[in-house]
């Protein structure tokens, strides 16, 4: 990454739980490379450990309990006015975006998942990956559309699965190549624009 002045995106990062991307989200906004500037942090639910990310950094957060899709959405796209919001990170958000939401943004929208896709959308990929003795599994940035997990692969990072990988190993060596590969994904995007 080579440093690049002009006006840092303002982004919403959206979590559901741990939050140890939005931590690295965190972590990069702050560093000379950053394009954006972590405005908001938007949770569906209070329990989110990863809101205490938020508190630290002393950014904005707004929890939804998603009783309502339609009614959250609408409450969710008012913050996103307010906080002049031009771009969305999905970090281990939970909850799927519907079409009209996604339209209606206009900007882009990425997402991380924790497979090579196009294979193994959806959930529990590090079950199914081993379960299929996979040679290789990885990590994933990719554009958000209407069908989950399935926008357009702005970067992706492929790590070789061995005999011994049980689910949370796994998942921890996953997470590490993601706290990296987010950041490169939103430069790249970002730096092309
Ligand atoms: C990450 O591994 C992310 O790729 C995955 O959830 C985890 C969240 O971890 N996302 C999905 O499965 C989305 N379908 P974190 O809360 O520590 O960032």
């Amino acid at each position: 990454m080579e440093k690049l002045t002009g006006k840092k995106s303002n982004t919403a990062v959206f979590i559901s739980g741990r939050g140890s991307n939005l931590k690295s989200l965190i972590k990069y906004s702050k560093s000379k490379y950053s394009l954006i500037k972590i405005k908001l942090v938007v949770s569906n639910t209070i329990n989110a450990k990863g809101l205490n990310y938020a508190k630290k950094s002393k950014i904005k957060y707004y929890i939804n309990n998603y009783k309502n899709i339609a009614v959250s959405e609408k409450q969710i796209f008012k913050q996103l006015s307010r906080f002049k919001i031009d771009l969305i990170c999905l970090a281990g958000f939970m909850k799927i975006l519907s079409e009209k939401f996604i339209k209606k943004f206009k900007k882009p929208i990425l997402n991380i998942h924790p497979s090579l896709l196009p294979k193994y959308k959806g959930l529990n990929t590090h079950e199914r990956v081993l379960k299929n003795n996979e040679k290789y599994s990885g990590s994933t940035v990719h554009l958000v559309t209407p069908k989950l997990d399935s926008g357009k692969i702005i970067l992706q990072k492929k790590i070789k699965v061995l005999k011994s990988d049980n689910v949370k190993i796994l998942e921890k060596k996953i997470l590490k190549i993601e706290h990296k590969l987010y950041p490169e994904a939103i430069y790249k995007i970002l730096s092309n624009l």
